[in-house]
């Protein structure tokens, strides 16, 4: 949702900025611009599309000015992607300049005072405004005039100021968009997002609403943006390097991400679980056994695929805490007449810890009393930090646009959290917390050695649906979610027309759509269920439809309704979630660049949604 990058200090300045924007491009694609001081002068660039379009363009200048840039790679809010409305935007002199990431909701007001009284607008965005409004605050002295400025402002920033007549000057402040800022030894740095910043430093602090700061080269000062006084803020170390946030030879980020799947799980389990004694330890959750033991409800909030790794855990949860669990979108959610209260535990669960409904959701939820865990990917989000705990998922930086090892961490973080409650209200004994623990380890195991098979076998498969222009996922109980989430992967980065559904509903509606044009895919282990959706598959080769199945090895029933099976190991029955995610991850994928799609950076879509 928009990503934005500064540097102040004494190095190359365009190639730091171009290196930032390249590691924030997930974050929107539709135009990118970027801004240097030179020679007492702003050389400002910008290019409609994606970042390699601004390279072209700034080509010759690279190795030209060492100092002070900032730059912006878009996805667009306000007016469409095109190069006028490409940051950085200026004042009427051009000499004042402003990236952003956010929405600033009264600028169309603004807009019009602004306008009435001299200014020149130059692009459809809102961004524009907010130079126009420091400039109309501007004597000598930027920070004062940024801070009159964003006093004005209503909406969400994070945002990256410079000025031609302060060369060593950088002014950036946050309010509900996400900003770190970097700390190296001669040179600060601002980024919308980590990995922009990991190879330079890796000591960062986390800009909080309403701060601003101040960066001028090798030192910096924060304060609120409403307050002038010092604020001393803590510098963070991350444990991430710039090499994870690389394609390591793959040929997208999503197929490294698919393939780091049983690492990422397993770092998400490891330590949290004894295995020999089923003991499973969640220090940082925030929550005293006494609080455990008294929640009445969980309420699980989060935004797609991670809504779906919510709605397995229902089906967990349920089952073995015996706690009612209501799973909640968080458009929905933050919206809704809210019956919480400090008994009812709030879980939001986010890969990015930045996505504007969610963050609402558990704000409106900790208003209401209630207690809120998140289940979250990036150390130090605005969610890690305004959460009452957190269990972090160790799945590492996940660039490609379409999640996939965040989500089956998730998955596993929202099992370990099951087996805890289990533990902790006394509904799993040690030895069925022996059992699944060692199951979810073992799975790590068993995901990497069936990942190579499964992708041959599946580029073979696709042959005979990639031209399919409509698509769609079924399975039951606690596989049901994962016909959601494998249609939404397709359609996402395929764009083919793909919906999941409960197979035991297709009869209510969607059976309608099956002719020999309609390829399903069913989601079909040998489990509690089987037999059900079994039946409904039955019912969809009835009427021509074309299956797609993926079933437990040995399962010659299978062979006989479908000549398309993929076989997986037989796991434990809750933990097929994770393991059927993958061949469905593989399909969209291998479909996806089939049509020669652009995988990591799908059209329209940006990851980490900052805006409602
Ligand atoms: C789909 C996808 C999105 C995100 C959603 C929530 O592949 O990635 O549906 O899951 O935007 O994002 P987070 O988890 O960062 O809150």
């Amino acid at each position: 949702m928009c990503g934005i990058v500064g540097y102040v200090g004494p190095r190359r300045v365009v190639p730091i900025l171009l290196e930032g924007l390249r590691r924030l491009e997930y974050r929107g694609y539709d135009s990118a611009g970027l801004v240097y001081h030179h020679q007492g002068q702003l050389q400002r660039f910008r290019a409609k599309g994606k970042l390699v379009n601004l390279e072209e363009v700034v080509d010759e200048h690279i190795g030209v000015a060492s100092g002070t840039g900032i730059g912006h790679t878009r996805w667009a809010t306000h007016g469409a992607p095109t190069k006028d409305n490409a940051h950085p935007h200026t004042d009427c002199s051009g000499e004042l300049v402003v990236v952003h990431n956010g929405i600033i909701e009264n600028y169309s007001s603004l807009r019009s005072e602004l306008t009435a009284k001299g200014h020149v607008f130059s692009s459809e965005t809102d961004t524009e405004v907010l130079a126009h409004l420091i400039e109309e605050h501007l004597e000598d002295d930027l920070v004062a005039a940024v801070r009159a400025a964003l006093a004005e402002v209503e909406g969400s920033y994070a945002v990256g100021v410079l000025w031609a007549r302060e060369p060593e000057l950088l002014v950036a402040a946050r309010n509900q968009s996400p900003l770190v800022m970097g700390v190296g030894e001669e040179a600060c740095f601002i980024a919308s997002d980590i990995p922009a910043l990991l190879p330079y430093t890796r000591e960062v602090i986390f800009l909080d609403d309403m701060e601003l700061a101040v960066l001028e080269k090798g030192r910096y000062t924060i304060s609120r943006v409403d307050d002038a006084q010092l604020l001393d803020k803590a510098v963070t170390t991350i444990d991430w390097n710039a090499a994870m946030a690389e394609k390591a030879g793959f040929r997208h980020f999503m197929l490294k991400e698919i393939f780091e799947q049983p690492q990422a799980i397993l770092n998400t389990v490891s330590g949290r679980i004894i295995p020999d004694t089923g003991l499973v330890e969640l220090p940082e959750i925030g929550l005293d056994e006494a609080d455990i033991r008294q929640l009445e409800r969980i309420s699980l909030v989060a935004c797609g695929t991670s809504w779906h790794a919510a709605l397995v855990a229902k089906y967990w949860l349920e089952k073995w805490v015996g706690i009612p669990v209501e799973v909640d979108i968080a458009s929905e959610f933050r919206y809704r007449h809210l019956l919480l209260n400090e008994r009812v535990l709030t879980i939001a669960i986010s890969q990015s810890g930045e996505t504007a409904d969610t963050l609402a959701g558990i704000r409106r939820a900790s208003s209401l009393g209630a207690k809120v865990l998140t289940i979250c990917n990036v150390v130090g989000s605005t969610m890690t930090r305004e959460a009452d705990g957190v269990i972090y998922t160790h799945a590492g930086p996940e660039i490609g646009v379409a999640s996939t090892k965040a989500f089956t961490s998730q998955l596993a973080a929202l099992f370990l959290f099951t087996l805890y409650l289990g533990q902790v209200r006394g509904t799993m004994d040690s030895a069925l917390r022996r059992e699944y623990g060692s199951g979810l380890i073992a799975l790590c195991g068993v995901i990497e050695a069936e990942l190579p098979r499964l992708q041959k076998e599946i580029r073979a498969l696709i042959e005979k649906y990639y031209t399919a222009r409509d698509f769609l996922f079924v399975g039951r109980g606690v596989n049901f979610p994962i016909a959601l989430e494998g249609a939404l992967k397709l359609k996402e980065i395929s764009y083919i027309h793909a919906e999941g559904y409960a197979a035991g509903e297709l009869k209510h509606g969607p059976i309608a759509l099956i002719d020999d044009d309609m390829p399903v895919l069913g989601l079909v282990p040998r489990d509690g269920v089987y037999q059900k959706t079994v039946s409904n598959l039955e019912e969809i080769k009835a009427r021509q439809g074309r299956l797609v199945l993926i079933g437990t090895g040995g399962d010659q029933h299978l062979a006989g309704l479908s000549e398309d099976v993929l076989y997986l190991p037989e796991v434990l029955e809750d933990l097929n979630p994770l393991l059927y995610t993958i061949p469905a991850q593989l399909l969209s994928y291998e479909i996806a660049h089939r049509r020669g799609c652009d995988v990591d950076q799908p059209r329209n879509l940006a990851k980490s949604v900052t805006v409602e």
